[in-house]
């Protein structure tokens, strides 16, 4: 396998792929690479640790007659961290084929959450029995945190947003209800996510919704592009890009190299111009079936955004972009017909779903005829539409 990259996209594939598929993964890259690409995993999804005392528990991960086995040590306000096995007193050993915690972890949502693993609880007996109840306790709690990590969970995306820091809700914005409706078709899909704009001001590295959607789409590769290198953020399956989206040359060039997209987020700076340079050099970059957001259209009606001042968006805003896009969807019913070549907002836009200072712009193939031009009241009346003329 050539990449890193390459060997990620195939683990995320597997997820979903047949046993055989399978199989051939496992037979190009080895079983080590493969566990290494899950055990990041696992420990990215793992909810915080809560146990007070530490606890080792060892995972041995198994494919045909290999075994893998790594050591997770939990305890609370501490990262969990792999030690080795010499180092350790192993509370708990689980024991799970490669292939369900592959399906576990990049299958669909709703695969099983029990009935797929080897459990010994306790393998040795404590030195000191007055210390029982407690490792007993911490024990349960540390195993719950693991498993945390082995799976797909429902995701309230505003909690999400809440707790990674991220303003899209609870803060000036109340938009992850609408991410969570208008995404819920994509979650389980690989998704490749392109969000303009990663945040963290003051110094601080930002990335919170880069996390959230890394957590929410459990198959997705999530990039972030913005004016600051933050790539300190990168990690398996989010990568931070840097560049100016208000310069066309370099979204297409991100584009190239890294899409095409699934899903672009425009937030960013929010100056109605840089909205309308990015939209126009990425769109075409989203696949048929994919989704353009635009967040914070209220900069349309700001002028020191480049927005219009009063009660009426002009053509060069956000708003103004929208209302051209809804022309665009109906351009075959437009009299008279232009004869024209259709443009890519007019070919490639089918739907517009605006919510309050947040637009969802539906890409896919705008190939329905209209009427034909040639339909009049004659051919109406033909139809039995309307009502012959008496005169
Ligand atoms: C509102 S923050 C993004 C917040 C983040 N998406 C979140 O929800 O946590 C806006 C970000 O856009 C970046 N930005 C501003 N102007 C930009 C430009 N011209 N090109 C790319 N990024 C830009 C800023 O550096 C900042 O990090």
């Amino acid at each position: 396998m050539s990449t890193e990259s390459d060997l990620l996209d195939r683990v995320i594939q597997a997820g979903t792929a047949s046993d055989a598929e399978m199989s051939g993964l496992l037979k190009d890259a080895g079983l080590e690479a493969v566990v290494r690409v899950l055990v990041d995993e696992v420990l990215f999804r793992c909810d915080e640790p809560v146990n007070a005392i530490p606890v080792d528990i060892a995972l041995d991960i198994t494919h045909e007659t290999e075994r893998r086995r790594v050591v997770f040590r939990i305890v609370r306000d501490r990262p969990m961290e792999i030690v080795g096995s010499e180092e350790s007193v192993i509370r708990r050993e689980l024991r799970m084929d490669v292939k369900d915690l592959l399906r576990r972890l990049f299958g669909h949502a709703d695969h099983r959450r029990t009935g797929d693993f080897y459990d010994s609880f306790l393998p040795t007996r404590p030195d000191d029995l007055s210390e029982l109840p407690a490792i007993l306790a911490a024990t349960n709690l540390a195993s719950g945190t693991l498993l945390s990590g082995c799976t797909v969970r429902d995701v309230d995306l505003g909690a999400l947003s809440v707790a990674y820091g991220s303003d899209k809700w609870a803060s000036f914005h109340w938009y992850t209800a609408h991410y969570q409706s208008q995404f819920a078709a994509y979650r389980n899909q690989p998704v490749r996510l392109l969000e303009i704009g990663i945040g963290g001001f003051d110094g601080e590295l930002g990335g919170s919704s880069l996390k959230m959607w890394k957590k929410y789409f459990h198959r997705g590769e999530i990039f972030g592009l913005d004016l600051f290198d933050k790539s300190a953020l990168n990690q398996p399956r989010l990568t931070a890009l840097v560049g100016d989206q208000g310069n066309a040359e370099t979204l297409v060039a991100i584009a190239r190299e890294h899409g095409p997209f699934d899903i672009v987020i425009d937030d960013g700076s929010h100056e109605n111009e840089h909205v309308r340079v990015s939209f126009e050099a990425l769109f075409p970059y989203v696949r048929s079936g994919g989704l353009y957001v635009i967040e914070d259209l209220q900069t349309s009606y700001f002028p020191r955004f480049g927005g219009t001042a009063g009660a009426e968006a002009g053509p060069d805003t956000s708003v103004g972009l929208l209302k051209r896009l809804l022309d665009d969807l109906h351009h075959q019913e437009q009299e008279p017909k232009s004869g024209e070549q259709p443009t890519v907002t007019q070919d490639g836009v089918v739907g517009v779903r605006v919510f309050r200072n947040i637009a969802f712009i539906e890409k896919g193939v705008n190939g329905e005829d209209g009427i034909p031009g040639w339909m009049d009241d004659e051919a109406w009346v033909a139809l039995g539409a309307i009502p012959p003329t008496t005169d």
